[in-house]
């Protein structure tokens, strides 16, 4: 059989038998311990046991540590750097450490990430269009780094051909532009080696004057960072572990609490290495896209966004019912793998400002 064949049919063979329910994790165990490579570790305690009947929802048995990492915060963590001022214009210092750290995506599922910060994603950096923006980068970690920001930079900063070494450290400076969401990650080679291990985060920069507008319809707008991502666990070339914020099914055992007519708004990013798309599905609603976040005015209203590596949105809704709505990748796969969360609408109007 052919070597991808082989591979695909081992991951997908996994979905009979579990359609989808809590044994999940079993199946995600599997595959971490099915790792070949002597030198790339997983550990995985035995998981938790596997109900088989409950064919009720997706998801896993068992938490995950959020010492480390806390995917709930992580949705408002916002880095705005050290302030100062040059001559009227706003400088932010951010300083941004690669090291290796063992990250757990799933109960009991261990992955041996590269990270920026020691967390997946690395620090969501967020700015003003024209402020001046020096990260401090330094590289701790066992290979060569980058950041390769995206938006508009001198060549020199774009973080593509000066190679920081284990040790070493590099000084990126820019002005912020253009206003939009955008995204950072490692530009080292093998390029899907180093982005999908973790090296990624997510890069806002805020419109002048105010930025984005916070009220909508009189009420307060809820803002949160979204970064889908896929784990190969066993190193065979395709995902084991999907997510948005890394954790598989986080979102499911901790909802995100919303309010009827509560605006919402939504930074997404794929940075999903290995598969070609990924998508964003909500329940219940539609939401307004504002493409790369470099418009003010919505250019979609849809329910299902499909986004290539690199590619990212601004969504924003708000729900006009009570009730559990599920966002998800709409690949049946992903969702089943990890890539599934759940708002949940209380019956309790959002106070108009
Ligand atoms: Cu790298
Ligand atoms: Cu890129």
């Amino acid at each position: 059989m052919e070597d991808t064949e082989k591979r695909k049919l081992s991951r997908r063979s996994l979905f009979k038998g579990f359609a989808g329910i809590t044994g999940a994790v079993g199946a995600v165990a599997a595959l971490a311990n099915s790792a070949t490579k002597a030198d790339t570790p997983i550990s995985t305690y035995s998981s938790p046991s596997m109900h088989h009947d409950a064919h009720t929802q997706m998801g896993v048995v068992g938490d995950v540590g959020t010492q480390n990492f806390d995917p709930t915060r992580f949705l408002t963590d916002f880095d705005y750097g050290e302030v100062s001022k040059t001559g009227g214009q706003t400088v932010r210092e951010y300083t941004v450490v690669a090291e290796d750290v063992e990250i757990e995506i799933a109960p009991g599922i261990f992955f041996p990430a590269w990270t920026y910060n020691g967390t997946v994603p690395g620090p969501t950096i967020r700015c003003t269009e024209g402020d001046f923006i020096r990260i401090h980068f330094t590289n701790t970690g066992s290979h060569p780094h980058t950041i390769h920001f995206h938006g508009i930079h001198p060549g020199n900063m774009d973080g593509v051909f000066e190679i920081v070494h284990p040790g070493d450290d590099f000084t990126y400076e820019f002005t912020a532009a253009p206003y939009g969401l955008h995204l950072y990650h490692c530009h080292s080679v093998p390029l899907k080696r180093h982005i999908h291990k973790g090296l990624y985060g997510t890069f806002i920069i805020d419109p002048k004057d105010g930025g984005r507008p916070m009220v909508k319809e009189k009420r307060e707008i809820k803002e949160m960072v979204m970064v889908m991502n896929g784990f190969d666990t066993n190193f065979d070339g395709d995902n084991e572990v999907y997510a948005v914020n890394t954790v598989a099914f986080h979102y499911q055992r901790h909802q995100i609490k919303l309010r009827l007519n509560e605006p919402v708004r939504v930074y997404l990013v794929n940075v999903t290495e290995f598969d070609p798309i990924n998508s964003f599905h909500l329940h219940g609603e539609l939401y307004e896209v504002y493409r790369t976040g470099t418009t003010l005015t919505p250019h979609d209203y849809t329910d299902t966004l499909v986004l290539c590596q690199g590619e990212r949105h601004i969504l924003e809704f708000s729900f006009k019912y009570p009730g559990k709505y599920m966002f998800h990748a709409h690949q049946s796969e992903f969702a089943e793998l990890g890539w599934m969360g759940l708002f949940d609408v209380i019956d309790e109007e959002a106070p108009i400002a």
